[in-house]
């Protein structure tokens, strides 16, 4: 557990202020550019990073910062690592879809202990601290009693590499179209695993995500009592670019499915 209130209260205060730098730009006509042909950068997701890391700079000199713009700085070894992703879901942003988020985690000695995800369209701040619970606007959440796959509501994504490596993902996409009530793309992974830990979603699944993706809304998800893992049920790595989230009731279900499809 991380014993500092102001490592918490710092991420929310953190969330907050991307939500009011997101907002001033959004629908605004902001510049859009590419960092691949199909991975795209505004002037928000570059603000939002240059004012967290001067606010962890300012407050905690001694943390660093893995952000997805600027990647992880100057190596220097620290006890605590913060994780953001400014943006996450840039593409919907650029098109005027109001579904995206902020994504800040706090890593403490290897364990990620701090997530907080923050929706500014639709004021909705999600907040967990390890082995305390999750929150929703100050109220706890708690991930869905689902155990059938036939009554589950799925969500996922396909990654910016998706033109290289369609087919995979298409014959689990397809698999799940057979066998779920529902799946669902939203365009924000942080969002996707937070309605998992809202009961909204009952399990998620996306591959070729990167660490700032997942890091904080992991803590979240496990905080409301989902479980995350790898597509093989491993120990989830969020290095690992591979991750299956649920209610935990379906867990066996996603990672059956998944293996099936992929082989
Ligand atoms: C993306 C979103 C999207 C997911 C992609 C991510 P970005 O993040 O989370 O839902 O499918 O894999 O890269 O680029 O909007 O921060
Ligand atoms: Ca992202
Ligand atoms: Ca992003």
């Amino acid at each position: 557990m991380a014993d500092d209130p102001l490592f918490l209260s710092t991420a929310i205060e953190a969330a907050l202020a991307a939500g009011r730098i997101q907002r001033r730009y959004f629908r605004q006509d902001v510049k859009v550019d590419k960092k691949g042909p199909i991975d795209l950068v505004t002037a928000a997701d570059l603000e939002v990073e240059r004012e967290f890391r001067a606010l962890i700079a300012a407050r905690f000199p001694d943390h660093v910062v893995l952000g997805e713009e600027q990647g992880a700085g100057a190596s220097t070894a620290s006890r605590f690592r913060w994780i953001i992703d400014p943006v996450d879901g840039t593409t919907n942003f650029a098109h005027g879809i109001a579904l995206f988020c902020s994504s800040i985690a706090l890593e403490i000695d290897g364990r990620l202990d701090i997530g907080v995800v923050y929706d500014p369209m639709a004021e909705e701040l999600f907040t967990a601290e390890r082995g305390r619970g999750a929150w929703l606007n100050g109220l706890p959440i708690r991930v869905s009693k689902c155990d059938q796959l036939i009554d589950s509501l799925l969500v996922t994504g396909f990654p910016y590499s998706v033109h290289e490596e369609r087919q995979q993902m298409v014959n689990v996409f397809a698999a799940f179209l057979g066998e779920a009530q529902g799946v669902r793309r939203l365009g924000s992974a942080a969002l996707d695993l937070c309605y998992v830990a809202a009961g909204r979603f009952d399990a998620f699944w996306e591959e070729s995500l990167h660490p700032w993706d997942m890091a904080a809304a992991v803590v979240i998800v496990e905080a409301a009592g989902g479980r995350v893992s790898n597509y093989d049920d491993g120990p989830l790595n969020i290095f690992g670019r591979q991750i299956i989230a649920s209610n935990g009731s379906l867990h066996q279900a996603m990672v059956a499915a998944i293996g099936k499809a992929r082989h």
